[in-house]
């Protein structure tokens, strides 16, 4: 994928495409990309989701289950977690780690045929928003799928907007980044999208109203690891 992303099915059957590519190796770009960091903002995640011993999670593109192996752990036996990704050979490689409270669906994000609505206490999804070009239907599944007071949690890369870190993401993520993950994954194509797919995603605020449209409320996000992360979290209304 070159300069402006494609769009629609076009540009779902490139990133499907990609990471089912870079599968094998996903795991371990994301350890050497971020220093092992990773796993920190992974528990940032879970601790925003608020869920309980025995709760039950839904994580959208789950990919190789990172997020949902840290979820599966907060739950504990007695909970469940639902792992969905469209790409397989990324579902292969988190299978190849079985859990007994987890389960692993190939399917698409923005529809989620056979996932049922408020079967959830959360749903999060870490680094796929910026993959996905119909953020409103991302947002309105996952809202739909947890229960009332449920909560919906959104871990993405962005642009730090300061100059210190702007300047550090610029020499990062712009051009080392590419670089290693070409070397490590053999598929220089899918590690110059990662930057070019966090300069097209939309900015903070934008995505707390996107959510906030979509039917969450208390909307409220933090930039973590000197903002190369966000943390974005939101509650469906009602009473538990
Ligand atoms: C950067 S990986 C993130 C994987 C995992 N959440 C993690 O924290 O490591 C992005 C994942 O999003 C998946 N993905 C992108 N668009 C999707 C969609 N519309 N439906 C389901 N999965 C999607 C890709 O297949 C890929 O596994």
């Amino acid at each position: 994928m070159g300069d402006g992303l494609p769009s629609g099915e076009e540009r779902a059957r490139l990133v499907r495409e990609m990471f089912d590519r870079i599968a094998r190796r996903y795991e371990l770009m994301n350890v050497v990309m971020t220093a092992g960091m990773n796993r920190i903002w992974n528990k940032k995640a879970v601790q925003a989701t608020k869920l309980r011993t025995g709760g039950r999670a839904l994580d959208l593109a789950c990919g190789t289950g990172s997020l949902t192996r840290d979820l599966a752990s907060e739950v504990g036996p007695a909970g469940y977690v639902l792992g969905v990704d469209f790409s397989p050979e990324m579902l292969r490689a988190a299978k190849s780690r079985p859990l007994p409270n987890v389960e692993y669906r190939v399917g698409d994000a923005t529809r989620l045929e056979g996932v049922p609505s408020e079967g959830f206490d959360a749903a999060t999804i870490a680094y796929g928003a910026r993959n996905i070009p119909d953020l409103d239907a991302l947002f309105s599944e996952m809202t739909r799928c947890v229960r009332p007071g449920g909560r919906v949690v959104c871990l993405e890369i962005s642009r730090p907007p300061g100059k210190v870190f702007g300047a550090f993401y610029g020499l990062w993520f712009d051009r080392i980044v590419p670089k290693l993950g070409a070397g490590i994954s053999g598929d220089p194509k899918a590690y110059a999208y990662l930057p070019e797919s966090v300069k097209e995603f939309v900015v903070p605020d934008d995505l707390a109203a996107i959510m906030e449209s979509n039917g969450l409320q208390n909307v409220t996000w933090k930039r973590l690891a000197g903002s190369i992360i966000t943390l974005h979290s939101g509650e469906r209304p009602g009473c538990p």
